[in-house]
């Protein structure tokens, strides 16, 4: 039965990580993971998380299932991080939120959902995305079609941007990054998210929000604007939301949808629906990660502690981009890597090209994936001259 399956190469960042492990340079960098790194090149679990375990080892009582929609706690504590704490959208009890696993299974979830509720409604990513939205949305049924978002120099594109959803047919779904654009870092203004709104407004498109890095970006607040203002100006909302990142609890698979619908009758409506496609993928979400996260917002101290990590993590990460800037100034590069330091989240479209990506590895042992794309997580302070020196060399 199986004689006629092909084997298919491995995932490209997996090839690196492997290229990686076997590079002898002492010097060596890794810019291809995305997870985040401390100054060490480590992922350290976070301090709020080991005691929010410690408590949940003493206090658990039973393993029994948590239901399609996870645990309720956690949609408590998951809804006004990302709506807002005193949001009319939370007020009118018009979203609802599942437990999914990780950020990917929420955007999962909303697949399957688009798929069979809005047959033959198209799906928007920009170009380029995260690789995993052209691999996921295809294998939920979903057609997916793309609008620019980086121009020839590097630049965001939000003209292309706006000019392309424009033209998108009315009541198709358009996937917007809520900030940390992966792979680019480009984020959009207060005013473009003002001007993206009104043409899903004008066109009636369903936006589909992907939030995998609140509070990687400028702050979980600041990260929130655009999910904000679409929930609250919108009668339907899509949002995707995942504590991978800010928890750094990556393997705990920890995630929820949450469907933003006109009325609370309308929510409850579409919540049973989105319970059964639950139920057809996974039955129920692992409990682990949610009881983390309920635990640790829960708790005024453990969250205090928990933004404080989440602060210091995000503060490193845009040190890094604007000592990296700083750092190519002898070379007379600081200029064309500028966009380093406006980029936000954990990843960066550094404009390298890809035989220079190449090189950097060949030659300098510094790895990344070839579109250029560069975790800025793992860059270190103590590693930025090596690095400056050789993408002054590669320049
Ligand atoms: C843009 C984007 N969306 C979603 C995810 C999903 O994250 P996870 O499934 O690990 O929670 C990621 C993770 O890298 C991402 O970069």
């Amino acid at each position: 039965m199986f004689e006629h399956i092909e084997r298919v190469p491995g995932d490209a960042i997996l090839g690196l990580i492997e290229a990686f492990k076997k590079d002898t340079n002492p010097q060596k960098v890794d810019l291809g993971v995305g997870v985040y790194k401390d100054d060490q090149g480590k992922t350290p679990v976070m301090r709020a998380v080991k005691e929010a375990e410690a408590l949940l080892l003493k206090n658990e009582t039973t393993k029994t299932y948590i239901g399609s929609h996870g645990a309720p706690s956690y949609g408590e504590v998951i809804l006004p991080m990302v709506l807002g704490e005193d949001s009319p959208v939370l007020d009118a009890k018009r979203a609802s939120a599942t437990q999914s696993p990780g950020g990917t299974g929420a955007l999962r979830l909303a697949g399957d959902f688009i798929a069979k509720h809005l047959p033959g409604k198209a799906l928007w990513v920009s170009d380029p995305t995260w690789p995993n939205h052209l691999g996921l949305f295809p294998a939920a049924g979903l057609t997916l079609k793309k609008y620019p978002y980086v121009d020839a120099d590097n630049r965001l594109d939000f003209d292309g941007m706006l000019a392309a959803i424009k033209e998108i047919p009315e009541g198709d779904v358009v996937l917007l990054h809520a900030c940390c654009h992966n792979p680019t870092g480009f984020d959009l203004s207060h005013e473009q998210w003002q001007k993206v709104l009104e043409v899903v407004r004008e066109r009636g498109l369903l936006p589909l929000i992907d939030f995998a890095y609140q509070g990687f970006g400028e702050g979980l607040i600041e990260d929130a604007y655009g999910v904000r203002l679409m929930a609250e100006s919108l009668d339907e909302v899509i949002i995707t939301s995942s504590c991978s990142k800010n928890f750094g609890i990556y393997c705990e698979r920890t995630g929820c949808l949450i469907m933003v619908a006109k009325d609370h009758e309308q929510m409850e409506n579409v919540r049973s629906q989105i319970a059964i496609v639950a139920r057809e993928n996974y039955s129920n979400p692992p409990a682990h990660g949610s009881a983390i996260v309920s635990e640790i917002l829960q708790s005024a101290e453990l969250a205090a502690l928990w933004r404080e990590e989440l602060t210091e993590m995000r503060d490193r990460i845009n040190s890094l981009r604007r000592d990296f800037v700083d750092a190519l100034k002898p070379f007379g590069l600081d200029q064309k890597f500028a966009c380093v330091a406006e980029q936000r989240g954990m990843f960066s479209y550094t404009g390298l090209q890809p035989e220079q990506v190449d090189r950097l590895r060949d030659e300098f042992g510094i790895y990344m994936v070839r579109s250029g794309r560069a975790n800025v997580a793992g860059f270190s302070h103590e590693k930025l001259p090596y690095l400056a020196e050789a993408i002054a060399a590669v320049n």
